[in-house]
């Protein structure tokens, strides 16, 4: 493959290859502890979540992807339908590109189109000024930005960013002077307790920690060189199941949102018990919607939502925010992971 195929379909196509990869999120070393009375009802139980001032009706979204090439156009349709029928909120890629070639426009503006009332959020590299944040979030109207924070990417990335000394206070300005909510993600290599404090420390009040376990961007971009010399790389990055647990004692500053690998409504409460307040998913709604079509996606949807439901019941939680307050067991190397960084 050459890098003149455009970036945004060799994102899609590798992201896809790597699906069937064995990969660990970290939360199989996480179990909740079985308790034989549950004490509440399936009727009882909220699926609904907050983000700060935002309202999900559902606690997993789908998160960002793409934009910026006629298939991804397709796709961004159709993510956008299963949404709307699903009642799901969704992020859309990196409008970056459409910033600088208004012919890319059309491949995020679909996304509000298709779905006119949903809730969407805009998508930004964390290098970009006040303007180009306001203009992102004009282009879909978005009820959010999220700005993506992604150093082993551009790294690897032929063409990538080679200066990220400004990220920090571009995010402060942003935050500042954005009318919308700013969530800040990383895009599958995970967080640490320190970046965490940086963001809360700018005013960040919605952090999207998406570890290690999912789509792996060192390896998609090192697939894009021609020497693939960064091979060594694949194994950087807190897992999700760590990141979670670097974040876990800044659930009372911001809203915490797990990613990276989550595939199962059991990764979705593992995570909740760690923390998280809702959860994003870009690797399995790929897939999904690559591999069956509109209709399966939304079927697919509406189980998760309803084993996710029995699931709460299970552990008896009545709502996402109370999953925390069940008990948890972690792994040996989980525990080890707490010691050594000194996390409760
Ligand atoms: C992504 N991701 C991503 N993230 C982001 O903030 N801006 C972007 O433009 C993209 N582009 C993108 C394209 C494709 C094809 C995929 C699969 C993913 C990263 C994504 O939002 C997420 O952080 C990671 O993919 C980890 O989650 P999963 O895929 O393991 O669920």
């Amino acid at each position: 493959m050459t890098t003149s195929w455009n970036r945004k379909d060799q994102h899609i196509h590798y992201a896809e290859m790597q699906y069937n990869q064995p990969k660990s999120n970290g939360l199989d070393g996480v179990r909740f502890v079985h308790q034989s009375f549950s004490e509440i009802s399936v009727k009882d139980v909220s699926l609904h979540t907050n983000l700060d001032t935002l309202n999900l009706d559902v606690p997993f979204f789908i998160n960002a992807m793409t934009g910026g090439s006629d298939k991804a156009a397709i796709i961004n349709k159709n993510l956008a339908y299963v949404a709307r029928e699903t009642n799901l909120a969704m992020a859309v890629g990196s409008i970056s590109i459409a910033l600088n070639d208004p012919t890319q426009q059309e491949s995020f503006k679909i996304v509000r189109k298709t779905n006119p009332n949903g809730m969407i959020f805009a998508n930004l590299g964390a290098h970009h000024s006040v303007e180009n944040a306001k203009r992102a979030v004009d282009l879909i109207e978005a009820n959010a930005l999220q700005l993506h924070l992604n150093t082993p990417q551009e790294l690897v990335m032929p063409e990538g960013d080679r200066d990220f000394s400004s990220w920090l206070k571009n995010i402060e300005s942003i935050v500042n002077r954005l009318n919308v909510p700013v969530i800040v993600k990383e895009v599958g290599f995970g967080m640490s307790k320190e970046t965490i404090q940086q963001l809360i420390d700018v005013g960040v009040t919605i952090i999207d920690v998406a570890g290690k376990g999912g789509t792996n961007f060192i390896e998609i971009e090192n697939q894009r060189r021609e020497l693939k010399e960064y091979s060594y790389l694949y194994d950087w990055g807190q897992t999700t199941a760590e990141s979670l647990l670097e974040a876990r004692k800044f659930a009372s500053q911001a809203s915490i949102v797990s990613s990276g690998g989550i595939k199962t409504p059991l990764d979705m409460l593992k995570s909740f018990g760690l923390g998280a307040v809702a959860t994003g998913l870009s690797g399995e709604f790929l897939h999904l919607i690559l591999t069956k079509g509109t209709d399966e996606t939304i079927h697919q949807i509406e189980r998760f939502k309803e084993e996710l439901t029995h699931l709460m019941v299970l552990v008896g939680a009545k709502s996402i925010a109370t999953i925390k307050d069940q008990p948890l067991v972690l792994d040996s190397h989980l525990t080890n992971w707490c010691y050594q960084r000194h996390l409760p």
